[in-house]
């Protein structure tokens, strides 16, 4: 690992915005323990979605400046930077063209999460919206959805259009079970994969284990692919290239 420390593209840390950290002590949890995850640069990612998350733009970013307090408690050199997990719908471009909602630490990535059983044509329509309004999609845990789970050609012709792939640490390490680390296996072995998020939300059951997931991955294809999914890449988001 590079002295910067690793990078943590999602997680719920932004305190009673989503289904994450209900108050900021539990915020304080959270970062304390991606610190000791070896994570020194955070994007956090609260839920938008219809009918479930609706908080306010501006009410997520007066909550985060919550988070860069306690962070500036924790340690000096952990930054955080707001992005959000962003359920798709029909009006996304408009949504982040009129700040509604928030793109990654203000560049062109949207971490864009669909429904279990979303279908290939509605995945492949909405990613494509987001490429041609000037965005550049992350997909939110490839590993859940039935689309991207049963196809390696789906998900090949997806990264061929521009979109981006992202995985959770449990499931790298085997924590959501043999079948998920399996098929995790798969995608980075055909180099399929682009980012890795704790997506924590607690400090109880939810929690962060990016840095075990970065021990794994390196065990098992190298520190230079390591370095590339948890760092090179997540570099990319703050310096806004694509
Ligand atoms: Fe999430």
């Amino acid at each position: 690992m590079s002295g910067k420390g690793i990078y943590d593209i999602h997680c719920h840390i932004v305190p009673g915005v989503d289904d994450g950290a209900t108050d900021i002590e539990e915020t304080g949890k959270l970062l304390r323990m991606e610190y000791e995850q070896g994570v020194r640069t955070i994007i956090a990612t609260p839920h938008f979605r219809f009918r479930m998350f609706e908080t306010s733009a501006e009410k997520v970013k007066e909550q985060f400046k919550l988070v860069e307090k306690a962070a500036a408690e924790v340690a000096s050199d952990l930054h955080v930077y707001l992005g959000c997990e962003f359920h798709t719908n029909m009006e996304m471009i408009s949504m982040l063209r009129e700040n509604k909602v928030m793109t990654m630490a203000g560049s062109r990535y949207v971490l864009t999460e669909f429904s279990h059983n979303s279908e290939e044509n509605y995945i492949r329509e909405r990613l494509s919206t987001l490429l041609s309004g000037g965005y550049k999609p992350i997909v939110a845990h490839i590993e859940r959805y039935e689309a991207t789970r049963t196809s390696m050609d789906f998900v090949e012709e997806l990264v061929d259009m521009g979109v981006c792939m992202q995985i959770n640490a449990d499931s790298i390490t085997g924590k959501d079970g043999f079948f998920t680390k399996r098929y995790c296996n798969r995608v980075m072995k055909q180099d399929l994969l682009h980012f890795v998020g704790s997506d924590c939300h607690n400090s109880t059951k939810r929690i962060s284990r990016i840095g075990e997931a970065y021990r794994v991955v390196t065990a098992k294809f190298g520190q230079d692919y390591a370095d590339e999914l948890f760092i090179r890449n997540p570099e990319r988001i703050l310096e806004k290239k694509k």
